[in-house]
C-alpha cells in the first residue's frame, strides 16, 4: 500500500504523538497517510535524505537553537532543492518569527499557531497541502519524462549500428518506464523475421534475457505465445501476454519486427500516452534508421571509389588505397580510438591522395627521378586535395581535406606543404603518413621496385621521430603482424 508521507518536526513528542493520532484515519486519493517524526531539525535532514518523496513538513521553529526551524527549511529549499514539498510552520512561539516576514522570506506554504489548530483544522490543512504537493509532484514527473524521452531520442539516433539502435532503444524504454537502473526487470527483445517467412530470431536482448541472442523466438517462448505473437494485428495496438508486452510492426523492407518488454507498467496516464507513441512511431523510427546507415554506407563506398580512382591514375598502386585505409584503421585501434573513430579514420584515409587527380600523366608516371620542378608540381597534390574536400560539411570529407593536406607532412618539421611539426600535424595525418610509406616502400612502383620487409621496418625504425611520430611507431612495431596481413590480402 502507497502513503503520503508527512514530516512532523517538534521538539516536543507528544506533538508527534497527537498529529499521527489525528491523521490515522484520513485518507487522500485513496491513500492513508503515514506520519514521520524527528525531534530536532539535523535528524530531520537526514530522515529527508532517506525519504525523498515526503510530502509535507509541519515544523516548528525553536527547537535545537532559536531558528532551528528556519534553517531546516532554509536547507530543504536551498540546499536540496527541493521546491514541491510542502511545508507549514507550526509554532506557538511566534514572537520569534513574524508570519508576514517569515512567508515571504522563506519560502513556506502556511503558518499556523499552534493555539489556534483543532483537529479539523489540521485535516483540512493537510489534505491542501498534498493537493498542491500532488499537482507539483506530476509537474516535475512530466518535466523529467519529458526531459529524459528527448534526451533519449538524441542517444538513439546516434546509435552506429542497428544492434546499437536496439539495445540503445530497450533501455531507454526500460529506464523510462521503470527508472534509471538495470535490474532484472529491464528485460526486452528485439526480434526479426526475413520477409520470406521463417521464424524470427532475436537480435538483441537486454536484461535477464542477455544470453538470449541469436536464439529462434520460438525456441524461447511457449508455442501457444508464439503463435499469438504471430497472429496479433499489431495496426491497433500492441499484444498483452502474461508478463509481457509486445509491439509488433513490418519494416519497408518487408522484414517483420517484435519488440517484447517484460512487466510494463506504465504508472500514469501520460506515460501511457507516450507508450502508445511509440507503438505508432517505432516502426517508422527503425525504417529510417535502416534507411539512413544504408545511405551512409553508399556514401562511403562512393568514398572510397572516389580515393581508388585517383589512386588508378598512376597505374601500378593496385590496391595501395584499400591497404592505407586498413593499416590506418589498425594504428587508430592501437592508440585507443574506439571502433567508430577507426572506422572514420580509415574512410577519410582513402581519399589522401585525391590531388593526384590533376597531376599530369608523364610526372605521376616518370620512372625516373622528378626533375625540382616537377617535384613542385607532384607536391601539389596534398594542397589540390585539401581544396577538392574543404568546403564540406561532412566530418568524414573535413578529416579527409585535413589528412589530404597534411600526410607529406614530417613530424621533426621537413615535410611538405607547411612544414608542421608534432602534433601540430593532425592525428589521422600522422598515421596515414606512416601507413602511406609503409605500404609503399613494400610494392614496386615505376620509379622503385618493392622492399623487403626487413629493409622496410630499419627504414620505419630509423624515421621514427624524424619523418613519423615516434608514439605512433611504438604503436605501429607492435601491430606488424596485422599490418602485414593486410599486405597479403589486398596484394597487388
Ligand atoms: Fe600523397
Ligand atoms: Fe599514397
Amino acid at each position: 500500500m502507497e502513503f503520503w508521507k508527512v514530516l512532523v518536526v517538534d521538539g516536543d513528542r507528544d506533538v508527534y504523538a497527537v498529529t499521527a493520532l489525528t491523521l490515522k484515519r484520513l485518507e487522500f486519493r485513496g491513500k492513508s497517510i503515514r506520519v514521520l517524526g524527528s525531534q530536532t531539525a539535523e535528524g530531520a535532514k537526514s530522515v529527508l535524505n532517506e525519504h525523498p518523496d515526503i510530502a509535507l513538513i509541519l515544523v516548528d521553529i525553536v527547537m535545537e537553537t532559536e531558528t532551528a526551524g528556519l534553517d531546516l527549511i532554509k536547507y530543504v529549499r536551498r540546499d536540496a532543492g527541493n521546491a514541491i514539498v510542502q511545508i507549514i510552520i507550526r509554532t506557538s512561539q511566534c514572537g520569534h518569527a513574524p508570519e508576514d516576514r517569515v512567508t515571504i522570506e522563506y519560502e513556506i506554504n502556511d503558518y499556523l499557531e499552534k493555539s489556534e489548530i483543532t483537529a479539523r483544522k489540521l485535516r483540512t490543512t493537510v489534505i491542501t497541502a498534498l493537493r498542491a504537493y500532488e499537482a507539483l509532484a506530476t509537474i516535475d514527473d512530466h518535466r523529467r519524462g519529458l526531459k529524459h524521452v528527448i534526451e533519449s531520442a538524441s542517444h538513439i539516433f546516434r546509435s552506429s549500428s542497428v544492434s546499437d539502435f536496439e539495445k540503445e532503444t530497450l533501455s531507454r524504454l526500460a529506464s523510462f518506464l521503470h527508472g534509471p537502473g538495470n535490474g532484472p526487470r529491464h528485460s526486452g527483445v528485439f526480434a526479426r523475421k526475413d520477409p520470406n517467412g521463417g521464424t524470427a530470431y532475436v537480435t538483441t536482448a537486454t536484461g535477464r534475457f542477455k544470453s538470449l541472442e541469436g536464439w529462434k523466438l520460438s525456441q524461447i517462448v511457449d508455442p501457444d505465445m508464439y503463435a499469438r505473437i504471430e497472429a496479433h494485428d499489431y495496426s491497433s495496438s500492441y499484444l498483452s501476454v502474461e508478463n509481457f508486452r509486445v509491439y509488433g510492426f513490418r519494416l519497408k523492407t518487408g522484414h517483420e519486427v517484435y519488440v517484447i518488454l517484460e512487466d510494463v507498467t506504465a504508472s500514469s496516464e501520460w506515460k501511457r500516452d507516450l507508450l502508445e507513441a511509440f507503438r505508432l512511431n517505432l516502426g517508422a523510427a527503425v525504417d529510417n534508421f535502416h534507411l539512413y546507415r544504408d545511405l551512409e554506407s553508399r556514401q562511403n563506398e562512393l568514398v572510397f571509389a572516389l580515393g581508388e580512382i585517383a589512386e588508378s591514375r598512376s597505374a601500378e598502386t593496385g590496391n595501395h588505397v584499400k591497404r592505407v585505409a586498413e593499416i590506418a584503421r589498425i594504428l587508430a585501434l592501437g592508440c585507443g580510438r574506439d571502433e567508430n573513430e577507426a572506422e572514420h579514420i580509415r574512410m577519410a584515409a582513402s581519399l589522401h591522395d585525391l590531388g593526384k587527380l590533376t597531376i599530369r600523366d608523364e610526372i605521376l608516371n616518370k620512372p625516373e627521378t622528378l626533375t625540382t620542378d616537377e617535384f613542385e608540381e607532384m607536391k601539389a597534390h596534398s594542397f589540390v586535395g585539401f581544396e577538392m574536400l574543404k568546403s564540406s560539411n561532412r566530418e568524414l570529407l573535413k578529416s579527409a581535406a585535413r589528412i589530404a593536406l597534411e600526410h607529406h607532412e614530417n613530424y621533426d618539421g621537413t615535410g611538405y606543404p607547411r612544414g608542421l611539426k608534432g602534433e601540430e600535424i593532425g592525428l589521422a595525418s600522422r598515421i596515414v603518413a606512416i601507413a602511406d610509406v609503409f605500404d609503399a616502400l613494400g610494392n614496386k612502383r615505376v620509379y622503385k621496385e618493392a622492399w623487403e620487409i626487413p629493409a622496410i621496418l630499419d627504414y620505419m625504425r630509423s624515421e621514427s621521430g624524424k619523418k613519423f611520430d615516434p608514439v605512433l611507431m611504438d604503436v605501429f612495431f607492435s601491430r606488424v603482424e596485422e599490418m602485414n596481413m593486410v599486405r597479403t590480402m589486398y596484394p597487388d
